[in-house]
């Protein structure tokens, strides 16, 4: 009998409106990458993730097939895993016959998707108890359960570089402290490198990451009753070197105005909103970052290339 146990968290609704909204009063309008991620933008990322132009999830995915034993024995047995943005569970598949976590809790925001994902890998993974819930994990929380194990944070995709890079700091620390001392954090992490494959990546021929973006428009426009035209929105990704990131816009292609619950808010021609920061690192900068958050004892995997690292983090007590 496949074990899964459903906890949802929502996101208070009043709460979410008032920071969308506070975005678009920026001088640089601004909305949070969260809300990529409805049904449609969870699928859509999935698409991107197959484009030859893409090379990150291909590149994470080989790490961790190439060195699932040797992850394994670095993290130990019997933990309970806790996966930040699960979406498909795809990558924690790969690890989960030879870690043999005690629990796996996926957490992600998108709540329907959540829902399919984790009863189809509770009935995939039999011996397996998934606790799955429902939560924003870039605020402060506990989880909903309570269970006397090594608690291991799983982190893949490089989905820490939507944070800034103080931000990824104050992360890591909020991470350092829900595993306590005894705890680690596999995390998935993409590096500098060369700005045309970075460019390439997130503008692929395909036009999926266009799609993807303008996505987001949609999703507010049914979460907010928002009328943006999709149609008068363009697509933007550049790395910007400077910030060790590639910034992601949706550009204004007319003068116009849009309502978000009620409340208009006035577009120039070109006037951008940011949606996106996915910011890369060196390997030693990152490392620095993460002896900062409190953890003292790490190890590296990274392709032959060094476009990708996965790094486990632990605090060094006890291991
Ligand atoms: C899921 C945040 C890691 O930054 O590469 C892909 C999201 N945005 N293409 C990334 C994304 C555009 C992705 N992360």
């Amino acid at each position: 009998m496949p074990s899964l146990f459903f906890h949802d968290l929502p996101m208070p609704a009043d709460e979410s409106l008032t920071h969308v909204l506070n975005g678009l009063r920026k001088p640089l309008k601004t909305i949070s990458p969260k809300y990529f991620y409805d049904k449609r933008g969870s699928e859509l990322f999935m698409e991107i993730t197959r484009q030859p132009e893409y090379y990150l999830t291909r590149t994470e995915v080989k790490l961790l097939q190439n060195y699932a034993s040797d992850i394994s024995r670095a993290v130990g047995e019997n933990c309970l895993l806790i996966e930040y943005g699960s979406g498909s569970s795809k990558k924690v598949r790969i690890l989960l016959d030879s870690l043999k976590p005690r629990a796996y809790a996926p957490l992600d925001i998108s709540r329907d998707f959540l829902a399919a994902a984790a009863a189809t890998l509770a009935a995939e993974f039999p011996w397996l108890e998934v606790h799955a819930t429902c939560l924003d994990y870039t605020r402060e929380f506990e989880l909903p359960f309570s269970m006397d194990a090594r608690r291991i944070v799983f982190f893949p995709g490089s989905s820490i570089g939507n944070f800034n890079r103080l931000d990824a700091s104050a992360f890591l620390g909020r991470v350092r402290k829900l595993v306590g001392s005894d705890g680690g954090l596999l995390i998935g992490v993409d590096l500098k490198k060369d700005k045309d494959i970075l460019n390439a990546a997130y503008n692929d021929a395909n036009g999926v990451t266009e799609q993807f973006n303008l996505n987001l428009l949609s999703h507010i426009n049914n979460r907010f009753s928002a009328d943006f035209n999709i149609n008068a929105f363009s697509h933007a990704a550049q790395y910007e070197p400077d910030n060790g990131c590639v910034a992601m816009y949706l550009v204004s292609q007319a003068d116009q105005e849009v309502t978000v619950s009620g409340t208009c808010i006035p577009f120039s021609t070109g006037e951008r909103i940011h949606t996106e920061n996915s910011h890369k690192y060196g390997k030693e900068e990152f490392l620095d970052m993460a002896g900062d958050a409190g953890f003292s004892e790490h190890y590296c995997w990274t392709d032959e290339s060094n476009w990708f690292g996965i790094f486990f983090l632990y605090s060094g007590t006890g291991h």
